[in-house]
Formats: structure tokens, sequence, C-alpha cells
């Protein structure tokens, strides 16, 4: 295993970052559980989760992927040894179930999702506190134009840095990061944390893989210079990267076949670009899955890689991707695809 340093934090991630938020829906307790112990015993020290998880996200199973990660934790009394990260939700039409409602990135929701958090994953405190994406009319999640809203009332950065300070001081969370953030947000929370002498995000978590390398063409020159490395979330485009659903199939269970709604990684653009790479992985004998995250884990600016994972040969194919490096000629065959199909799934 590499480990990598988190942010200007003296923490040290593994490459590989254990996702979790099939826990919980498709994934029993006991499930989850062997999938950490295959992962820790694997090196991997780094868990990312979030108060939002399983998803899809229902009232009934609020909170239990938390949940399931809060009673490994309590059989195996080892909290030293994983660095977790979990997420405070964001405004939400949808997610109305949660605190009544309306939450939004200030004090009263930051402090109760943070003391629920603790509570349901049995410790006193969370490495890494992200939030989930931003108090704010932006671009996220599939939107690649951005339409500006004169009436949009955010919360305002400095407000919700403000409460994260009092948090890390308290002692229950350590470091804090994005998700789903553009870059115009990274660079105002970095600019606050200086203004105010508060303390600086450490990592963003947004999507990369082969259908989706919008990260790199604002975000990584920021993860460079501003040592806020990239948590690349869904590094298999929901699974379609390994070729498993190409010729419309639909395998059992599988996250495509049981949820329909899922249609970021399935539009005609991003079916083709799928049968390129997976074609692409063929010709070179390559595992299709194994060389798209490979291909992630090669980034410059990459801190850790989320993978996700629902059965153990799974967990076991996907860590072994580190073992994996990209043949120039791969690498230059991949260049010439995303050229011709640039990030059909934003
Ligand atoms: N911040 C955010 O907004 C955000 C959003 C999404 C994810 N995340 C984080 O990132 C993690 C990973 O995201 P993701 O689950 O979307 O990642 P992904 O790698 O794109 O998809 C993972 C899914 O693909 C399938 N799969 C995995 N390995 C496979 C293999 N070798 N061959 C065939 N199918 C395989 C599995 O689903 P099936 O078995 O059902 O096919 C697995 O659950 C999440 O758990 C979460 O922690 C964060």
């Amino acid at each position: 295993m590499i480990y990598n340093r988190l942010g200007q934090t003296d923490l040290n991630v593994s490459h590989l970052c254990l996702g979790t938020m099939t826990w919980g829906e498709q994934n029993s307790e006991a499930e989850a559980h062997e999938h950490v112990d295959v992962a820790l015993a694997a090196g991997i020290n780094f868990i990312d989760t979030a108060e939002m998880y399983p998803v899809p996200p229902r009232v009934e199973t609020y909170g239990l992927t938390e949940t399931y990660i809060g009673t490994w934790l309590k059989k195996r009394a080892n909290r030293d040894q994983v660095i977790i990260a979990s997420k405070v939700m964001s405004r939400s039409r949808d997610l109305n179930y949660v605190r009544g409602g309306d939450n939004r990135l200030n004090r009263k929701h930051i402090e109760a999702a943070i003391n629920a958090s603790l509570q349901r994953l049995q410790t006193d405190y969370i490495d890494l506190y992200q939030l989930h994406w931003p108090d704010r009319n932006s671009n996220y999640f599939g939107r690649l134009g951005y339409q500006h809203d004169v009436h949009d009332q955010p919360v305002l950065v400095e407000t919700t840095l403000q409460v994260l300070t009092d948090q890390i001081k308290a002692g229950k969370i350590r470091y804090i990061g994005l998700s789903n953030e553009t870059p115009w947000g990274v660079m105002q929370f970095i600019h606050w944390a200086e203004k105010l002498e508060l303390p600086r995000v450490v990592s963003i978590q947004n999507p990369y893989n082969l259908l989706n390398r919008s990260f790199e063409i604002g975000l990584a020159e920021i993860a460079h210079h501003e040592a806020v490395g990239l948590m690349a979330y869904s590094p298999l485009g929901f699974g379609t990267l390994s070729g498993k659903y190409l010729g419309k199939k639909k395998p059992d269970n599988a996250r495509l076949t049981r949820y329909e709604r899922f249609t970021r990684y399935t539009n005609p653009q991003a079916i083709a670009a799928t049968r390129e790479y997976v074609e692409l992985a063929h010709a070179h004998d390559l595992d299709p899955a194994q060389m798209a995250l490979a291909f992630v884990n090669s980034r410059t600016f990459l801190t850790s890689n989320i993978i996700g994972t629902t059965n153990l040969p799974q967990l076991r194919s996907n860590i072994d991707s580190l073992g994996l490096t990209l043949s120039d000629d791969v690498l230059k065959e991949i260049e010439q695809i995303h050229r011709r199909i640039p990030t059909p799934s934003p």
C-alpha cells in the first residue's frame, strides 16, 4: 500500500480509501464488517462515509452506514488504526426527513449532524469532516453549466468555517474537507481561512473517472498549489467502466439494475466511451475495471481513490489495481478516447 499525506496535516492516508455508501442498502452489516476487515488487512487505513448514507437515501435507512461502521469499531476496538471521513448534508429538496428539513451549513445543523454521527460511529472524533455539497446555487452533481441566481442566499463560507473551527476546538473533528465543489468554492474556503486565521480545508472529494475528468480543468491546479488533494469518488462510474452493462445487459443485483434513477453514466456518449475503454483494456489483456482504477490511481493530484464494492471478489480485484501500472501506449490511447469523447458524464 502507498500512503499519502492528507493536505498539510500529519495524517498519512492510504492511496485507496474504502467507500461505504452501499452498506445498509445493497450490503448487510455482516458484509460491511467483512469489507473493512479485508481492506484493513490489505493496508487500507481510510474509510469514507456520510451521515446521508446509504445511497440511494431513504428515511428508513438514514444513518445505517455510519451505524455499521460504529458496530465494527466497537467490535474491533481499534479506533486509532483507521482514519474516518464523514460528511454533513447541505440544502436539499429531497432529504427533508433529516433534522426537519431545511438543512444548511450553519451552526444548528452542523453541530447536530456531528453529534449524531459521533453517536452512530461510537467514537469521540471524526478525522476528516467534509461538506457533502455546497450551500449555494452552483453546478455540481452532473451540471456542467452554471446559471447565476441573484436571489440565492447561501450560508456564508466564513460562517460555516467558524462553526467547523469550533468543532475542531471541541475535539469532535480533526480536519475539514469539501465535496462536490468548484474551483471558486475551494478558493473561497482557502481565502477565508487565511483572512480569518481559521483552519484550511485539506481535501476535495469530487467525481473522477474515465467518464468524468472535469476535475482536471480547474481543480487539479488548486490541488497541487494549495495542498488540497483529490479524494476521487465513483472511480468506476457506478460500475459501468467494468463493461458489465454494455450490450444493454442488466446484471443481477447490480446498482444500475436495481436503481433505474441513476443515469449519470449511461447516456449514449458515456456508453460509447465506455465501449472504447473496455475494448482498449481487452486489447491489452487488462481487466477493464482495474484499468479504470489504475488510471485514477496514477493521477498526481490524487490523495486517495475511493473504491466502492458490493462483494469481496470486487474488493480484492479493485485493491489489486494498485499493482497495475498502465503502459505509455495504454495511457496514450486513453487520451485519444478522451479527446474524442471528453467527459460524457459530468
Ligand atoms: N461525495 C459524494 O457525493 C459521493 C458520491 C458518490 C460516491 N462517494 C463515495 O465514493 C465511494 C465510491 O463511489 P461508487 O460506489 O460510486 O464507486 P464506483 O467505483 O464508481 O462504483 C462502485 C460500484 O461498482 C460495482 N463494482 C465495483 N467494483 C467492480 C468490479 N471490479 N467489477 C464490476 N463491478 C464493480 C459495485 O456495484 P454493483 O455490485 O452494484 O454493480 C460497486 O458498488 C462511495 O462508497 C462513497 O464513499 C461520494
